[in-house]
């Protein structure tokens, strides 16, 4: 058996300094532990920071999606267009409200486009699901334009976008809804998180009674009538209070990561590589919470950076399209051949705040012994 690596390169870091520390105690000793202040602070604050009206806290990214379905009122009878190079959880909340998901391909770059989006338009059409894959916007204005012509909504995935700009505007706040999440992605809340945020107010109002049994609710008001079918989706004010604090420091990380990103594609770009990096338009200035290079034998690099102690990942191994659950609503791999090959040749590379040059500098030798050797 080879000896453990001696270095690691790890792929992220969770912050508990003596802030957070002092604030997870301050929460735990006074009441309440939901619904409290820190979550309607934390509200205004995400918000307020991509320049949205409203924020709708809830327990996970993946409930701010299903608040955003079951307050848009799409179920039976609807389709919902979304890509298949994503996230689970984005169709199961498409099915969980009993609409008809419609998968499609991706571009090159991971994300949605509009004519992908045309292509895939009829009159059952809802909405519409673009995701900022790894942070990188997608082009969201011709599809937006396409969606007051066609009248669907546009429902930003935006859980690996907090921060990243598009057209020099934060992303999450510019199609009718967007959602981030906060499990260990641009910021953490050391559990599960997830805020949805809207310009429209009663769309707002829909999601946070939703997020509650129905409840039309004041805090402190207990009203205990369900206007209408909802579910308990609260987080904790733990969880708030500390995504209140990295939520302050999330510029200065997304900074260095924009840096670290730059060092890393020169690094890997100046020994000519079979690896392609990650590429960027000049309307986009992404979050880099994930970089992804593509490259033949991608589980082979794998599996010898894993062996070097640099840790990677695969966001995602699997499309929606091949997952067992849900083949049988799109049976054919050849309508998604790019989705296809990228999830053969993805690799995402840490690129959290706290790597070294020395961690980038090693990251891109152990890169260059493996395709050398
Ligand atoms: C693209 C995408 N959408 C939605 C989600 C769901 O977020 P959560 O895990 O907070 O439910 C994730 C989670 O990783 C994701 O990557």
């Amino acid at each position: 058996m080879k000896p453990p690596a001696t270095r690691q390169v790890t792929k992220r870091l969770t912050v508990i300094d003596d802030e957070i520390r002092h604030k997870v105690l301050e929460v735990l000793e006074r009441t309440p532990y939901y619904a409290g202040p820190e979550t309607e602070a934390f509200e205004r604050e995400v918000a307020a920071y991509c320049e949205a009206n409203h924020g709708i806290a809830a327990n996970s990214g993946t409930s701010c999606l299903l608040l955003a379905l079951m307050a848009l009122e799409i179920g039976k009878g609807d389709e919902v267009i979304l890509p298949s190079h994503t996230f689970v959880s984005v169709i199961e909340c498409v099915l969980a409200v009993g609409a008809a998901p419609v998968l499609t391909d991706v571009e090159e770059d991971g994300n949605l486009s509009c004519s992908i989006v045309e292509r895939h338009l009829s009159k059952h059409t809802r909405a519409v699901i673009p995701v900022h894959m790894y942070g990188h916007p997608v082009d969201l204005d011709p599809i937006l334009n396409l969606a007051k012509e066609r009248e669907f909504f546009v429902i930003e995935d935006a859980a690996h976008a907090l921060g990243s700009r598009y057209r020099g505007k934060r992303v999450g706040g510019l199609g009718h809804i967007g959602f981030f999440s906060f499990a260990g992605k641009s910021i953490t809340v050391c559990g599960q998180a997830g805020m949805a945020v809207t310009n429209d107010e009663e769309l707002a109002e829909r999601m946070t009674a939703l997020r509650v049994h129905g409840w039309r609710q004041r805090v402190g008001n207990v009203w205990h009538v369900s206007e209408r079918l909802g579910l308990n989706l609260r987080t904790s004010e733990l969880l708030s209070a500390i995504g209140r604090i990295n939520l302050t420091r999330l510029d200065g990380w997304t900074e260095v990561r924009a840096g670290n990103a730059a060092k890393l594609t020169e690094l890997l770009t100046n020994r000519s590589l079979p690896l392609t990096t990650p590429r960027t338009r000049d309307d986009q200035e992404p979050g880099w919470l994930h970089y992804v290079v593509r490259a033949p034998r991608r589980d082979e690099l794998e599996a010898y950076l894993a062996e070097q102690g640099i840790e990677t990942a695969v966001h995602y191994r699997v499309p929606l399209h091949r997952q067992p659950a849900f083949q049988k609503l799109a049976p054919d791999p050849e309508a998604f051949p790019i989705t296809e090959q990228l999830s053969r040749e993805i690799l995402t590379l840490p690129s959290h705040p706290w790597l070294s040059d020395d961690d980038l500098g090693y990251m891109a030798d152990s890169i260059e012994a493996f395709f050398r050797a």
